[in-house]
């Protein structure tokens, strides 16, 4: 992966060939189908707000979604959910699957992608599935209901400023005070959203931004701090 300039200034990863190449090899080495490249228009889904504030689809590169998830602690991993906010054709999904999560679960808006996604997951091979429970669901993540409990929450870029804002705003009125939300941004363009509420940064390595939203109380408060801080 390289960085280029981003929008907001910073470098920004970008999915370079060798990046493409590996996506190529994984969709070979599974029996699936990920790799591609468009924008939802291309795809003749139904049109309308969300579409509108959609970016495009592209899958994450395996390295880079490996080099992100090693800022989880494992101990947190095993308590979390894990959601893919607009799992596309569920690359993602397919790789959080490896990790212990208590489940896995990707949100995706085009019922296009969403069916190839579950066409995926049902014939993927020689995955050393580690997470049982993997479910796929199409919908606005606006409009989701998100799991309760811990979350680790992916995204890769998949909408601008005020969709982010707003499942943002989702995600943490519904939690209870105990529960503890790690995110894990790559192609962080809309960074500030996260810095505009009480997030900290845990590590910006060159895949993304990997920021908490601590639980607000209780025994278990700051429970994945210690292990984020280590790595
Ligand atoms: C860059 S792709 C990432 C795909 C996948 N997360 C991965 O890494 O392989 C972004 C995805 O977000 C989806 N998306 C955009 N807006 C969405 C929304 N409001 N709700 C759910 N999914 C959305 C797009 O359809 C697209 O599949």
């Amino acid at each position: 992966m390289r960085a280029v300039p981003g929008r907001t200034g910073q470098n920004l990863p970008r999915v370079t060939g060798n990046g493409r190449a590996a996506g190529r090899r994984f969709d070979r080495d599974h029996g699936v189908t990920t790799q591609a490249l468009f924008f939802l228009s291309q795809l003749g889904d139904a049109g309308g707000p969300a579409y509108a504030r959609a970016t495009h689809y592209e899958p994450v590169p395996v390295r880079s979604f490996r080099a992100l998830l090693s800022h989880v602690p494992e101990p947190f991993l095993r308590t979390s959910v894990f959601v893919d906010v607009g799992s596309g054709m569920g690359r993602a999904v397919l790789l959080a699957s490896e990790y212990p999560f208590k489940q896995v679960l990707g949100i995706e808006l085009s019922p296009s992608l969403h069916a190839i996604a579950q066409t995926n997951l049902s014939s993927a091979a020689d995955i050393p599935t580690r997470c049982r429970d993997v479910r796929l669901r199409c919908g606005d993540a606006r409009r989701a209901r998100f799991p309760k409990g811990d979350l680790v929450i992916f995204l890769f870029n998949p909408f601008d400023d005020e969709a982010l804002r707003c499942v943002l705003d989702r995600i943490l009125s519904s939690r209870s005070d105990w529960d503890e939300v790690l995110l894990l941004y790559y192609v962080p363009v809309h960074r500030d959203v996260l810095l505009e509420r009480e997030s900290e940064t845990v590590a910006e390595p060159a895949e993304g931004l990997v920021t908490r939203f601590p639980a607000r109380r209780g025994l278990f408060a700051n429970k994945c701090s210690a292990g984020c801080r280590s790595r």
